[in-house]
């Protein structure tokens, strides 16, 4: 495994990341036992990652608390999360929720605790009237650091973050990044980069890098929206040239090493409920980045698309 600092956390955390969320779950969206969901986080934890991303909307923080009871607390960075609402939270429900998520945990402390899926609009409040409680979590010992997550289906266009990342008291981000959803390249990481920021990516492949019958659904879209041209189909799959001649062992594989070599990227979230995955994952993030030619011409060819693969949580529809 490789390790970097997330941001100026002081935190040494894997490169790869286990996403706790998304349709998987950790295996919970298919109907997975408990343990095996547990078996999930074990296998990517005896692989080297220890960055565990967990909320309480997922259900799966039992879960992470009960896997990572027999290894070393102090080299897991453990991230939760949970969603608030603006002008109807308070700092008292912080605490509690906060507090719960702990008991549910079963720790002392979060490495991360961050404001889970915040829309523009509620931005301003979660910053001044929410934050102050974390940061008194935070003296208390309870909250190691603070994050805000994005949603990234309600803001494609990433406006809350942008803003967020200029702000205090923010020292870790999450955020969607992946081979057709390049925005952050040019609005986010330069700046997270200099301020010092931590980036933790989401939506890296979701449906689209690891479904190919909706994949061709979308760019059937794009095209008839206008946003691609039409001779991108005229070849097969769009796709194709990623694993053409050994490029890359999949789409899925292409789109984690895409991810993963971004500058100002520390930690790629691969989301899965499937062991085989996990190691597959892993193997992705690690491997070397794509030949420069390849991603000059996902560049050209995908950096203009906004909110590309933002999908709600859920199963997708397919023609
Ligand atoms: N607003 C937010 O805060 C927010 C929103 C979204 C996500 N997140 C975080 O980001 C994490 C990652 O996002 P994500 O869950 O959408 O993960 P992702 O890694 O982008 O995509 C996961 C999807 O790809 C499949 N998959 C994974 N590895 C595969 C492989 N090697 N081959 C084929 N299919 C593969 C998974 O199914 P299998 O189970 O079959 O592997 C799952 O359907 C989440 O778990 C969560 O922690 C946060």
């Amino acid at each position: 495994m490789e390790y970097r600092s997330l941001g100026n956390t002081g935190l040494k955390v894997s490169v790869a990341g286990l996403g706790c969320g998304g349709n998987s779950r950790l295996g919970l969206g298919r109907g997975a036992s408990f343990d095996d969901c547990v078996a999930v986080v074990r296998t990517a934890v005896d692989l080297g990652v220890n960055f565990l991303d967990t909320a309480e909307a997922y259900g799966t923080e039992e879960i992470v608390g009960a896997a990572v009871r027999s290894y070393d607390r102090d080299r897991l960075v453990i991230s939760t999360k949970a969603i608030f609402k603006a002008d109807a939270d308070t700092s008292e429900t912080v605490t509690r929720r906060v507090e719960a998520a702990l008991k549910r945990l079963g720790l002392d402390y979060v490495d991360v605790f961050h404001f889970h899926a915040v829309h523009p609009n509620a931005y301003e409040y979660h910053r001044d009237v929410l934050a102050p409680a974390l940061a008194r979590l935070k003296e208390q010992g309870k909250v190691r650091h603070i994050g805000i997550t994005e949603t990234g289906p309600r803001d494609p266009e990433q406006k809350m973050l942008a803003r967020a990342i200029q702000e205090d008291p923010w020292e870790v981000a999450m955020l969607a990044y992946s081979l057709m959803n390049q925005g952050a390249r040019r609005a986010i990481f330069p700046v997270s980069q200099r301020r010092g920021v931590g980036t933790l990516l989401m939506f890296v492949v979701r449906n689209i890098f690891s479904n190919a019958s909706y994949r061709r659904d979308v760019f059937a879209k794009l095209v008839e929206q206008g946003q691609l041209d039409a001779s991108i189909l005229s070849d097969g799959d769009p796709l194709g040239f990623l694993v053409a001649d050994g490029v890359a062992a999949s789409i899925t594989d292409a789109a984690y090493r895409y991810a993963r070599h971004e500058q100002g990227v520390d930690v790629v979230l691969f989301g899965t409920g499937n062991k085989a995955h996990v190691q597959e994952n892993v193997d992705s993030i690690l491997r070397s980045p794509l030949p420069p030619p390849v991603i000059e011409r996902l560049h050209a060819l995908f950096g203009r698309l906004t909110g590309v693969g933002l999908d709600l949580p859920g199963p997708v529809k397919t023609s």
